[in-house]
């Protein structure tokens, strides 16, 4: 299949169509943002799926029910996503969602309104080790060729949801002030605990420190991995298969150095560089 097969092309970005069509991104556009909804908002292969198991956890006072008996993809639905409109309609207050989109894109309800973001990001190398191995498993995505390849289709944008840089700088300097709060996948991986501490601060939510425990243990990778509710065991071979690499595939920091020539990182750290000059984002070079 070519491009024009896979992706359809919104406001500049390129969407895969299994899941994103005319009528899902009309609803996405048009959604009514509740205040007390959060939104996890991520660039694709950052720790959106992490996201989804957490998120519903820490809202809910570490009641397991949802994240065991719900797949991730409509227990925290896409809001983007074709299945947004029938998943929403079975979530209960407070509702949590994620999102793929840039800053701008946003429904205008959400500007209007008080729900909360949690903006997650993850060096770009390893998110575009991530995304290598996704595209070799996922057949609604095009075969990325060698890692050199996929490198400059991901500077250049011409992978899902656009450039990294793009959508990172997009979400910085919002007008959301204390709507939103930043996390990163790398402080996630060395305290876990202590994150989810700040997300149930920022939420306004309180938990024991027994259930808080029990939530960390939880959402540690080996245990995500096992929970066929996350762990995408659910999707046809067909459309995602993990022979070829699973979806939660290693959960770690820094595998870009199996993967990053000498040439390709220096190439890559001056393009990343370049774009993030005169913002406040920095991104590890190590
Ligand atoms: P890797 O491919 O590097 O293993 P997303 O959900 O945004 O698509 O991101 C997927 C990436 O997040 C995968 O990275 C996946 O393994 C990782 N991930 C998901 N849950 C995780 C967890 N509990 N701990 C660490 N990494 C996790």
């Amino acid at each position: 299949m070519d491009n024009n097969d896979l992706y359809s092309l919104y406001h500049g970005l390129l969407l895969p169509k299994i899941s994103h069509t005319d009528k899902s991104l009309k609803y996405f556009e048009s959604f009514q943002v509740q205040d007390d909804d959060v939104i996890a908002v991520t660039y694709p292969k950052s720790g959106t799926t992490w996201m989804q198991e957490i998120l519903p956890l820490l809202l809910n006072g570490g009641d397991l029910t949802p994240v065991l008996t719900i797949p991730n993809w409509d227990r925290v639905p896409w809001l983007e996503e074709s299945r947004a409109a029938e998943a929403a309609k079975k979530l209960s207050a407070p509702r949590a969602f994620a999102s793929h989109m840039p800053y701008h894109l946003m429904p205008s309800s959400f500007f209007s309104s008080k729900a909360k973001v949690i903006y997650v990001s993850r060096n770009p190398k390893d998110v575009l080790v991530s995304t290598f191995h996704f595209h070799q498993m996922a057949s609604f995505l095009h075969d990325p060729g060698t890692f050199e390849e996929i490198a400059d289709q991901f500077l250049a944008g011409n992978v899902i949801f656009g450039k990294w840089t793009d959508h990172v700088k997009s979400w910085r300097n919002t007008d959301l002030g204390d709507r939103i709060l930043y996390v990163t996948y790398e402080e996630m991986i060395q305290d876990l605990h202590g994150v989810l501490g700040r997300m149930l601060l920022f939420l306004g939510k309180s938990m024991s420190k027994d259930a808080l425990n029990h939530v960390t243990e939880h959402c540690t990778f080996k245990t995500m991995k096992q929970n066929k509710m996350s762990n995408y065991s659910l999707v046809p071979k067909d459309v995602m298969d993990s022979k070829k690499s699973a979806f939660l595939r290693k959960g770690i920091v820094g595998d870009w150095k199996n993967y990053f020539s000498p040439e390709l990182e220096s190439k890559f750290n001056t393009a990343i560089s370049e774009e993030l000059k005169g913002t406040d984002i920095t991104f590890p070079l190590g």
